[in-house]
């Protein structure tokens, strides 16, 4: 185990934030996850355990040990006429692990392709994209209780998965590291080609017989249209969460707003955070090193040299902004250190 001092973490987060890590270790086994952690615990400095660093907003330098996680693998262990389940290493890139199932025409992740990050995280925060979530091909994970240094398997109800939600983001914060998720893929595709822009995407593509990859490359395409690549511009995808509000305020935000998108839930309606913050005059605006998404003003983007004060600053801004224009309180979906 190769314990490094005071290295900068600009290369590890997706918004290239320039903050500083006191120390910091690459594991690539559940026994080096245990040894690091140990470690930690003799010169007790707290752990912060990094993915793909691609949900994350660092503030300030890291007094911590930062473990990178890089647990490789992916594994059928079972498998029937319909249905294989595949175990994969915390620390494999999520759309590589994307293009294994496309190769393999294992169904059910292709409409989350080129979604950063990495298994491990996928489903701390259930990551989801045109119609379908994580936890809809989820089995089980593995996961290293800090305490004990123990993994236990967690099936899909001891998760309590939401929109963007696990418990690993709320009663379990910090206490378990993710090693392995074990995932049901379908070898009969069922396809998922509701959701608005995919449909449009693969008409005009004149796509004739339906295949996984076809969506796949339907998905990529809106998503590079859409989104920066955080290799040209940095970002953490969608900063904050689509909120959602009761049907009697979204009624009277329509008669002052005949066009306010809503999407109906079973505990009220559903609002693109997009939509509110374009109203508010943001997309696109640029403040120093920082700014406001032009093609999705979800996202919040560093151009270079910003600071993640700068962004918390801005992005505090817009959520005052949308509290007062429409009485709603934005929440964002990024963690920030
Ligand atoms: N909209 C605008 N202006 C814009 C863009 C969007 O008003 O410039 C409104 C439109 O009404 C549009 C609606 O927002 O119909 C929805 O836009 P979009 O389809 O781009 O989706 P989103 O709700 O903004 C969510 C996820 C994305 C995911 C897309 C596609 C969240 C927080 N974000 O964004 O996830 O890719 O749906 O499924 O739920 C991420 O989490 O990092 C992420 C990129």
């Amino acid at each position: 185990m190769n314990i490094l001092e005071n290295i900068s973490l600009k290369p590890y987060n997706t918004f290239g934030i320039d903050k500083t890590a006191r120390f910091f270790v690459v594991v690539k086994s559940v026994d080096e996850l245990k040894e690091a952690i140990l470690w930690a615990k003799h010169q007790k400095v707290n752990v912060l355990v990094l993915g793909g660093g691609s949900n994350i907003l660092l503030t300030q330098d890291q007094q911590a040990l930062v473990i990178k996680i890089e647990l490789g693998g992916i594994e059928v262990i079972r498998e029937d006429s319909d249905y294989v389940w595949v175990e994969v290493g915390a620390g494999i890139i999520w759309h590589e692990f994307v293009l294994t199932s496309l190769e393999n025409n294992w169904a059910g992740i292709e409409n989350l392709s080129l979604i950063p990050g990495t298994v491990g995280a996928s489903p701390m925060q259930n990551i989801g994209a045109y119609g379908v979530e994580v936890k809809d091909v989820f089995y089980s994970l593995k996961a290293l209780d800090m305490d004990r240094l123990e993994l236990e398997e967690f099936r899909s109800e001891r998760c309590a998965f939401g929109y963007r939600e696990s418990i690993f983001k709320h009663e379990l914060k910090g206490k378990y590291v993710i090693s392995s998720v074990i995932f049901r893929l379908g070898k009969k595709p069922e396809f998922h080609t509701d959701y608005g822009a995919i449909r449009e995407t693969l008409e005009a593509s004149g796509i004739k017989d339906l295949t996984i990859k076809a969506i796949s490359d339907a998905v990529i395409q809106i998503r590079q249209s859409k989104l920066p690549d955080p290799k040209e511009i940095g970002n953490a995808g969608s900063f904050f969460k689509n909120p959602t509000i009761s049907v009697t305020h979204f009624s009277s935000l329509k008669k002052d707003y005949p066009l306010i998108p809503g999407y109906p839930l079973p505990h009220g309606v559903k609002v693109p955070a997009a939509w509110l913050i374009e109203q508010c005059g943001w997309k696109g605006k640029r403040f120093g090193n920082v700014g406001v998404h032009s093609k999705q003003p979800l996202v919040l983007v560093n151009y270079g040299e910003g600071e993640g004060i700068e962004i918390k600053d801005l992005a505090e801004k817009i959520q005052q902004s949308v509290w007062e224009k429409f009485n709603v309180s934005i929440q964002p979906e990024v963690n920030f250190l």
